[in-house]
C-alpha cells in the first residue's frame, strides 16, 4: 500500500515533513546531551508535594524567572545526607522550678521529690539578676553583662527581673543552680505603649513574629524538618515562598535587608568598625511608635548578627533584649552540664524558643513585634538540621494551640542554605545555598476578611521573592493599624521590595528584585569544560580580584595563586531567562596557599571582551582560623594569614 494513498499529501510534502520531524528529533537529542546537568536532575523529581499541588518541573516558572524543582535526595548529594538519631535528641532536663508568664516562678513539688528527694519546706532559693552593663561609648557595651546582688526568691509572685541565676539550698547546703530568662510586664514599657497606641485603632492589627533558624535551605528543610513541615502545611496552612532568593552572602547581608529595607553596605563596612547599630532603620521601630512591645533574641552571642567583629548596640534595641542572658549562659557551665543530653547546642535553641513561648504567654492579647533567630545548632553541620525539627515543631504547636497564631503574622524562615562543606561543590548545593526556606502564617479570619491579599499571597508563593519583600510586607501591615477615625496612616516606604500582600509581577527578574547575578537562581547555568580558555581567563580574573581586594592587607594575607579550576558553568543570552542577557561564568576554584575554595561569577563584556567579577565571591570551604590575623568581617573569608 502506498503511503500517499493513506494520507492526502504528495511525496514531496511528505519528505519535507519527514525532514522537519528529523530536524526536531536530532535537535532534541543534541539539546539533551548538551543540556545542563541542572535540567537532567529536574527530570527525576520525587519531591514531596501537598495533595492539591500540581507536580511541576519548576518551583517557579515565570517569564522573568524559572527555578528548577530539585530532588532533595538527588544522587549527587545522597551520600552526604543522613538522618540524625532520635536517641541523641536533646530534652532539656525538667527543672523543679517552673517559669510562668509575667516572671512568676513556681515549684513543681513532684519533680523536687523525684530529683532530689526533698519537699518544698526543706529548700530555700536565692537569685541574682543578670544585667546589661549600661551604655558607655568607650566600651563594647553589648558584650558586657554583670551579675547583680543576691535576693531571696519568693515563689508565686511576679519578679521584676528579666534574667536571673537561681541557686537553691537544703538548709545551708547548695544543691542546684539554673539560669532563667523571664518575661515580666515592664511598667515603663507599658506606659509608653499605652501613650503611643493612643490614636491607633486596634481593628485588624496583628502581632508580628519573625522566627529564624540559620543556614537551612528549602531542600534541607524538606530533608530534615519532616514533622515541622507537615504541621506547617496541614495544620497551619502556611504560605511557602518557593521562589525566595537570598540577596547577600551570610546572615548579616540577608537579615539587614529584611530588618531595614537596605543592603548592609548602605550602613556598614570596615571603615565603620566602631559604629553602633542603634540608628538603623529597623522595622520594629515603626511598630514601637504604634504602641507595640518589641523583642529581639539571638543565641550564639559571639557570632550574633550585629556583634561579630562589629560593635552591636549602645542601648538595648528593643524593649525585651535577650543578649545579656545569652552571654551569661554561654559563659556559665550550663551547656557543659547538659552535654550528655544536648551535645549539639540544642540547648541554646531551646532557651530561645522557651523565651518566645513565655513572652507570648505574658503578652497574651497585648500587641508585640518579636524577632528571634537561632544559629548555634545548624550553622556548621548540614545534618544537624535534624535536631531542630522537634523543638521547632513543639514551638509552632504551642503557638497555634495557645491561640497566638490567630492574632499574629508569623514568618518562619532561614537566611540562606548551608554555605560550606562538601555539598557546596555540587550543583544542588550551589542552588540550595541561595534558597532558604520561608513560610508565612496569616490568621484565617484575616485571610477571609481580605480575600485579595489572600489570593496575592497564594500567587506569590510561586514568584521570585527576596528579604526586601518580607520587609515591604511588614511595612504594608502597618497600614492595618488604622487611626481612630478609621483612616489608614501613611507608612514608610521600602522601595527595594514589594509587599507580598500585592501581586509580585510575573515578569520580575533578579535585576528587578535587587538580586545580583551571583546569587540569582533564575540563571540557567550550563556545564562548560574547565579546559576552555575563557574559563582559565575567568578563573585568573577571579583570583586577581581577590588579591586586589586584599591589597590593604598584603602584609598580613598571602598572595593567592590559582591552583585548580574545579567547576565551571555558563549562562548565555541565548536563554530568555538569563539575567540581563549577559554571558556570565560561575567558576569554582582552589587557591594556594591555604587550599581555599572560592565560587565567583565573572561577567564577560562582549564588546570589550573584558571580564569582571560580579558582586561578592563565595568561600565554600570552612576557613576556620586561617584568617585570624585580620578583623575585616567581609575580607576574612578570603585571607590566608602569612
Ligand atoms: C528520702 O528522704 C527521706 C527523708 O526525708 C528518707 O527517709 C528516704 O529514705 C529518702 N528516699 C530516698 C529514695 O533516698
Ligand atoms: C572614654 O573616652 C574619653 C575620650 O576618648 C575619655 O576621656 C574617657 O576617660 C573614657 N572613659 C572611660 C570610662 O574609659
Ligand atoms: C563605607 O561605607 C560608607 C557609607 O556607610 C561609604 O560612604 C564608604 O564609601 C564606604 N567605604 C568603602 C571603602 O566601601
Ligand atoms: C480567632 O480570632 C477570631 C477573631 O478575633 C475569632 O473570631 C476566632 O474565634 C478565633 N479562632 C480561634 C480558633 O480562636
Ligand atoms: C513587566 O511588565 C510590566 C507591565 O506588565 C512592564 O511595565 C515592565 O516593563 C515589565 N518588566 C520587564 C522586566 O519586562
Ligand atoms: C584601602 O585603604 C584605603 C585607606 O584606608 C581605602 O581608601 C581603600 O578603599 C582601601 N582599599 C580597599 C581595596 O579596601
Ligand atoms: C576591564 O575591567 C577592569 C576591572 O576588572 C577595569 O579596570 C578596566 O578598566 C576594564 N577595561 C575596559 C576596557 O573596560
Ligand atoms: C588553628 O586551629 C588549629 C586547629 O583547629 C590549631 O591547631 C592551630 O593552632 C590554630 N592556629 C592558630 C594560629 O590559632
Amino acid at each position: 500500500m502506498q503511503f500517499h494513498t493513506l494520507f492526502p499529501v504528495n511525496r514531496r510534502r511528505f519528505l519535507a515533513l519527514f525532514a522537519y520531524i528529523l530536524f526536531f528529533v536530532i535537535g532534541y537529542l543534541v539539546y539533551t546531551r548538551n543540556s545542563s546537568y541542572f535540567e537532567q536532575i529536574t527530570k527525576k523529581i520525587s519531591v514531596q508535594t501537598s495533595a492539591n499541588e500540581v507536580l511541576s518541573q519548576y518551583l517557579i516558572d515565570t517569564p522573568g524567572c524559572r527555578i528548577p524543582h530539585l530532588d532533595p535526595f538527588d544522587s549527587s548529594v545522597k551520600s552526604l545526607i543522613h538522618k540524625v538519631s532520635k536517641k541523641d535528641a536533646c530534652k532539656k532536663e525538667k527543672f523543679f522550678i517552673e517559669v510562668k508568664s509575667n516572671a512568676k516562678l513556681e515549684v513543681n513539688v513532684n519533680l523536687l521529690r523525684k530529683n532530689y528527694n526533698l519537699s518544698f519546706d526543706e529548700i530555700n532559693c536565692v537569685y541574682k539578676p543578670i544585667l546589661r552593663e549600661p551604655g558607655h561609648r568607650n566600651l563594647t557595651t553589648d558584650n558586657q553583662f554583670k551579675i547583680g546582688n543576691s535576693k531571696i526568691l519568693t515563689f508565686g509572685v511576679p519578679l521584676q527581673e528579666e534574667f536571673i541565676v537561681v541557686r537553691c539550698f537544703k538548709k545551708t547546703q547548695f544543691f542546684h543552680e539554673e539560669y532563667i530568662a523571664l518575661t515580666p510586664i515592664i511598667q515603663n514599657v507599658e506606659e509608653n505603649c499605652k501613650k503611643r497606641e493612643n490614636g491607633f485603632s486596634n481593628g485588624d492589627s496583628l502581632n508580628v513574629m519573625i522566627i529564624g533558624i540559620d543556614s537551612i535551605s528549602k531542600l534541607n528543610f524538606i530533608r530534615h524538618f519532616t514533622k515541622t513541615h507537615t504541621y506547617l502545611r496541614t495544620v497551619l496552612k502556611a504560605f511557602e515562598l518557593r521562589g525566595y532568593n537570598k540577596v547577600g552572602d551570610n546572615t548579616f547581608y540577608n537579615l539587614t535587608p529584611l530588618l531595614t529595607g537596605f543592603f548592609a553596605n548602605q550602613y556598614w563596612n570596615i571603615t565603620k568598625k566602631y559604629m553602633f547599630f542603634d540608628h538603623l532603620n529597623f522595622i520594629w521601630k515603626e511598630y514601637s511608635t504604634r504602641g507595640y512591645r518589641t523583642l529581639f533574641a539571638e543565641d550564639m552571642p559571639k557570632y550574633a548578627l550585629f556583634n561579630y567583629n562589629r560593635r552591636g548596640f549602645l542601648h538595648p534595641p528593643t524593649d525585651y533584649y535577650y543578649r545579656p542572658f545569652s552571654l551569661a549562659v554561654v559563659k556559665s557551665d550550663m551547656l557543659k552540664r547538659h552535654k550528655k543530653k544536648c551535645s549539639h547546642s540544642e540547648l541554646e535553641m531551646q532557651f530561645v524558643f522557651d523565651y518566645v513561648k513565655q513572652f507570648t504567654s505574658t503578652m497574651d492579647d497585648k500587641k508585640y513585634f518579636l524577632f528571634a533567630f537561632t544559629a548555634t545548632l545548624t550553622h556548621n553541620v548540614l545534618n544537624y538540621a535534624g535536631y531542630a525539627d522537634s523543638p521547632s515543631y513543639d514551638l509552632l504547636q504551642f503557638l497555634h494551640n495557645s491561640g497566638t497564631l490567630n492574632r499574629t503574622i508569623m514568618i518562619f524562615f532561614s537566611d540562606h542554605g548551608i554555605r560550606f562543606g562538601k555539598i557546596r561543590k555540587t550543583l544542588l548545593g550551589k542552588i540550595e545555598e541561595r534558597m532558604p526556606f520561608v513560610f508565612l502564617t496569616v490568621p484565617e479570619w484575616f485571610q477571609k476578611k481580605h480575600p485579595i491579599i489572600t489570593k496575592n499571597l497564594r500567587t506569590n508563593e510561586r514568584r521570585l521573592t527576596t528579604p526586601f519583600d518580607l520587609r515591604a510586607t511588614l511595612v504594608h501591615l502597618l497600614k492595618f493599624i488604622g487611626n481612630n477615625d478609621g483612616t489608614l496612616r501613611e507608612t514608610v516606604s521600602s522601595e527595594k521590595g514589594i509587599s507580598l500582600f500585592e501581586e509580585i509581577p510575573i515578569n520580575r527578574t533578579c535585576a528587578d528584585a535587587f538580586i545580583s547575578s551571583h546569587w540569582c537562581v533564575c540563571n540557567n547555568r550550563r556545564n562548560i569544560s574547565p579546559q576552555e580558555p575563557i574559563i582559565a581567563s575567568a578563573a585568573n580574573v577571579l583570583v586577581d580580584t581577590l588579591n586586589h581586594w586584599l591589597k590593604n592587607y598584603s602584609d598580613k594575607c598571602a598572595k593567592m595563586k590559582l591552583k585548580k579550576i574545579l567547576d565551571a558553568r555558563v549562562s548565555t543570552n541565548k536563554n530568555k531567562y538569563v539575567f540581563q542577557g549577559n554571558i556570565e561564568y560561575l567558576v569554582t576554584v582552589i587557591t594556594s596557599p591555604g587550599e581555599a575554595v572560592f565560587e565567583g561569577t565573572i561577567k564577560l563584556n562582549e564588546n570589550t571582551k573584558n571580564l569582571t567579577v560580579v558582586d561578592d565571591v563565595s568561600r565554600i570551604n570552612i576557613y576556620g582560623n586561617q584568617s585570624s590575623c585580620i578583623l575585616d568581617t567581609h575580607l576574612k573569608k578570603f585571607c590566608f594569614c602569612v
